[in-house]
């Protein structure tokens, strides 16, 4: 059970009752649309004539921007609207209210900075609408009802309120209590306001709790329509498959970060993230849309997916239907309306104009993409110790040990427990000396405890969250009574992140890094285990209105302190579960707390392609299931899996048995050390990828649609994806199977499989059969891959390993790659010291490079060259490097692959250099 780490000595009966355990979660401590007033407010808007109107005799013309006044013809309430135009094919939507009662809260800390603005051009002006022009897009806004219409060229891609979904609650003064609903004037007349006659509108209980709304109601929520559409992804974080599901018989998808215990799959409830971040594919066209709020949001899906899904797409490719659509609706409790389009027109289009708002990834430490070793908790520093030796005794490899809060003296942040890791430093240093690193976990919540140096410092500057009566709040958390610190205030976000300087965490180290979890933030005995929607924070505001960045606030304290630490010259490595859109720019992201079940297994395809997809490449789940114990196979086929997969950590559950792969047969041992080295070999083209993914937005992991978009049987794949344009991965998910179906897109394409080497033709089904040590992946023909095949105890002791070149030939005997290499671990790779190789194989001639004028001295060396699907006839290869001249070196070639090997090449990885086979 998860919740008997702290003491329950002082709960009511009733908040024991809420954290027993229990076998899956319990859905009553988690409100369904119905049981939030807002939603059922606004799901209960039905389709038709939007009330919304916009005055366009009011319109401004700005060199970027039109604004106009908008009115809701029910009540009289006035918005401004704005549409602005933004670099790269985007627009920017905003609507708030003209004048507030008071401001209403809009998203700071998510965009990377203010997005830059594009030129655009009225086209078009008249009393119904106007339309302007940005790039090769244009956008029509229409008056009378309000709706907006997007184009890409001259393709409708995007229809805003087509559906009169539009609802925006503005603030109002309480009413006196009248029964039935208030009566309001509109422009034709009196309307029933159901602001009033929704009894939730102004508080609202849930179980024992009482939410006391001191602003009332005060929700938006509009519709979306993506034509040409066939399915929409994105809006992570659910335990659901990668296509979103249509809503129309189920509760919407929500986005309110909770800490949910034993998650359930194949469900739309709110998990620890909110990605508030859509993107529509069809067979022509992709498109995304970002709904900035940070408040409590439920999103209805509704298209394709209520039809025969297959029929309608074959359907309409070969052009007989009307074009396909999938039609969204976001409602959220608070904030305003603020809307970003990414036009597209190809995916990689829409992940770049996505990336250019909120960031990409910064690329990762280098043993941050290795193995992570990690459990609730390991006991002591012996148990450190013996762990870290048995990984090497047991030959393997492993980058980094963690600790979870157990390491702490009585929870505790910063600080260890005196007896059981009295000597904190030199257990680190020991890790150290084997190029290995430690994590240890900060949550946010902090004991209330007199002894403690962070509450102290916290309640003598008023650090912490208040009460909606302004008295600091108090929660239960891992401690038991804790607070928890305000980190809207930038003072106390600055106040945390000095915490990790060296001379204040005492016994860090620079080689220790940082895990923040419980940062939703989880409150044991709060409304739906979270703080209270009408606590205060920084600068007046409600948490109802901030509650989705709390974690993304965590952890940018946590980023800026790790870089303090360092002066600057360390990359931080952070890994959160809480995320919100921009986390991607600090943190890594895990799942959370799954369970060693197959199904969970399963699932961690679809949610991280889902959070890959809305801008969070780092993505991982618990390797092994975190609750519960799994068998050899499952736990095999996990490790197998996890190894292609971005962020890579065995993890578990305090009560569950140790699961160290030597405490496993022989058998099971050997599977999981050869899934855990094959991934130590792939680690250059990791490295590769994520330097690629902060350059240009695409992510590591991929939907195969992403590089295949019009081929139709890639839209709905949960088992496979794609690492970069390379890799195409499939790994074995269930028990006891000896095949596995495989989709290979591309019907000009070939893959090989990375073992056999047997090639196979893209663009349609194959069987393809497995043993248990098997993991099916395969490369494209047609690229190249760099590996080193040395494995060592940890990454950083291959630093200065040579490399192997695996070049797969397309159908045209031709290949390409680049690779990616720096130190692995300093920002010096942004003053231009490392090396970006173009590799290309063509007409029999291999050769590497410079792509920029970049350079870092590697001292590594290439030490083979295997090439894949080559007809029989090379004999030797002539290797011409300006250092090392022009040599002859052996080749061997194996018929029954069809793969020839270039011996020790030996030619130096940093300089320029030519192989031409002879
Ligand atoms: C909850 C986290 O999800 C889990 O990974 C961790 O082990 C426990 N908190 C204890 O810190």
């Amino acid at each position: 059970m998860r919740w008997v780490g702290f003491t329950v000595w002082f709960l009511s009966a009733v908040d024991i009752a809420l954290i027993c355990y229990v076998d899956a979660v319990d859905r009553m401590n988690f409100k369904s649309c119905q049981q939030s007033s807002f939603c059922r407010r606004c799901r209960g808007v039905q389709p038709g004539k939007s009330s919304y109107e916009l005055h366009l005799n009011t319109l401004k013309v700005e060199p970027s921007s039109i604004e106009a006044e908008m009115v809701n013809t029910e009540n009289g309430a006035r918005f401004r609207f704005q549409l602005f135009a933004l670099q790269d094919g985007t627009f920017r939507m905003k609507i708030n209210e003209w004048a507030p009662l008071k401001p209403r809260y809009e998203v700071q800390y998510a965009l990377q900075g203010e997005p830059l603005l594009n030129k655009l051009k009225v086209i078009e002006r008249t009393a119904e609408l106007v339309s302007v022009e940005a790039g090769a897009n244009k956008v029509t806004v229409h008056a009378i009802p309000f709706h907006v219409d997007l184009f890409s060229g001259d393709e409708l891609v995007i229809s805003v309120n087509a559906r009169g979904l539009m609802r925006f609650e503005h603030m109002r003064l309480k009413p006196e209590q009248s029964e039935g609903g208030e009566k309001t004037e509109g422009e034709d007349g009196p309307h029933h306001d159901d602001t009033v006659s929704d009894p939730g509108a102004w508080e609202e209980n849930f179980k024992s709790h009482h939410d006391t709304k001191p602003n009332g109601p005060t929700a938006v929520a509009l519709d979306f329509s993506f034509i040409g559409a066939h399915y929409a992804y994105g809006i992570p974080e659910h335990a659901d498959s990668f296509a979103l599901k249509s809503t129309k018989n189920m509760d919407p998808y929500r986005l309110y970060n909770l800490d949910v215990f034993e998650y359930e799959l194949n469900n739309a409830m709110a998990l620890y993230g909110s990605v508030p971040v859509l993107i529509a594919h069809g067979s022509t066209h992709t498109v995304g849309m970002f709904w900035l709020n940070a408040a409590e949001t439920w999103v209805d899906i509704l298209g394709t997916a209520d039809q025969n899904v297959v029929s309608s797409i074959v359907n309409f490719v070969s052009g007989s239907a009307t074009p396909p659509q999938v039609d969204s609706h976001f409602m959220s409790e608070s904030g305003i309306i603020d809307t970003f389009f990414m036009l597209g027109p190809k995916p990689k289009d829409v992940f770049r104009q996505y990336t250019k708002l909120t960031g990409t990834a910064p690329l990762p430490q280098y043993f941050a993409l290795a193995h992570h070793q990690c459990r609730w908790n390991y006991n002591d520093q012996d148990d450190v110790r013996n762990v870290d030796n048995k990984m090497d005794e047991y030959d393997i490899p492993n980058d980094v040990m963690w600790l979870d809060i157990e390491h702490t003296d009585s929870k505790k942040y910063f600080t260890w427990d005196p007896i059981k890791f009295s000597q904190a430093t030199e257990m680190i240093n020991n890790l150290t000396a084997k190029g290995r690193k430690l994590v240890t976990i900060v949550d946010p919540h902090i004991k209330r405890d007199s002894n403690y140096f962070l509450h102290n410092d916290a309640e003598n500057n008023d650090y912490y969250v208040k009460t909606k009566d302004g008295k600091v709040f108090e929660g239960w958390c891992w401690p038991g009574s804790s607070s928890y610190l305000d980190l809207l205030n930038p003072e106390v976000r600055s106040y945390l992140s000095s915490q990790y300087l060296l001379q204040n965490y005492h016994g860090s180290t620079l080689d220790l890094y940082i895990w923040n979890d419980m940062n939703e933030p989880s409150v044991f005995n709060g409304p739906e285990v979270t703080m209270h929607k009408d606590c205060l924070h920084y600068g007046g505001w409600e948490h109802r209105d901030i509650h989705n960045i709390y974690g993304l606030l965590h952890t940018i304290s946590t980023y800026e302190g790790l870089l303090q630490r360092s002066g600057g010259k360390l990359r931080p490595f952070i890994l959160t579960r809480s995320h919100y859109a921009g986390s991607q720019r600090y943190t890594s992201v895990w799942t959370g707390d799954n369970t060693a079940e197959w199904g969970h297994l399963q699932i961690t395809i679809p949610m991280c392609l889902s959070l890959s997809v809305a801008g969070i490449s780092f993505c991982g789940a618990d390797v092994g299931g975190f609750f519960k114990s799994p068998d050899a196979e499952l736990f095999v086929r996990w490790y197998q899996a996890a190894a292609f997969q971005p962020f890579f950590r065995t993890h578990s559950h305090i009560d569950t048995k140790r699961r160290e792969p030597w405490l496993f047969d022989e058998h099971t041992l050997s599977f999981i050390r050869d899934a855990i080295r094959k991934r130590y070999s792939f680690l250059p083209l990791w490295y590769t990828l994520f330097f690629e993914h902060e350059q240009g937005g695409a992510p590591v992991m991929r939907p195969l649609w992403a590089e295949y978009p019009s081929e139709v049987p890639t839209f709905a794949l949960d088992d496979e994806y794609l690492l970069g344009d390379k890799l195409l991965v499939h790994p074995v998910v269930h028990p006891g199977v000896s095949d596995v179906s495989i989709y290979f897109p591309g019907p000009q394409d070939v893959w090989y499989d990375i073992d056999t080497h047997r090639k196979i033709q893209g663009g349609g089904t194959v069987k393809i059969p497995v043993t248990i040590s098997k993991i099916p992946v395969f490369q494209k023909g047609g690229t190249i891959i760099s590996k080193k095949e040395r494995i060592r105890r940890s990454s950083s002791l291959t630093h200065h390993d040579p490399y192997t070149l695996f070049v797969a030939v397309d159908r045209n005997g031709s290949a390409s790659g680049t690779l990616y290499i720096d130190d692995g671990q300093s920002f010096d790779y942004r003053k231009q010291k490392y090396l970006y190789l173009s590799l290309e194989f063509n007409g029999n001639k291999l050769s590497s490079r410079y792509l920029d004028a970049a350079w870092y001295p590697s001292r590594s060396w290439l030490e083979r060259v295997v090439i894949l699907g080559l007809p029989p006839g090379v004999t030797n290869a002539q290797v011409e490097s300006k250092s090392g001249g022009r040599v002859t070196v052996e080749t061997m070639y194996n018929s029954e692959t069809q793969s020839l090997t270039v011996r020790k090449p030996a030619v130096s990885i940093a300089e320029e250099w030519t192989i031409v086979l002879q």
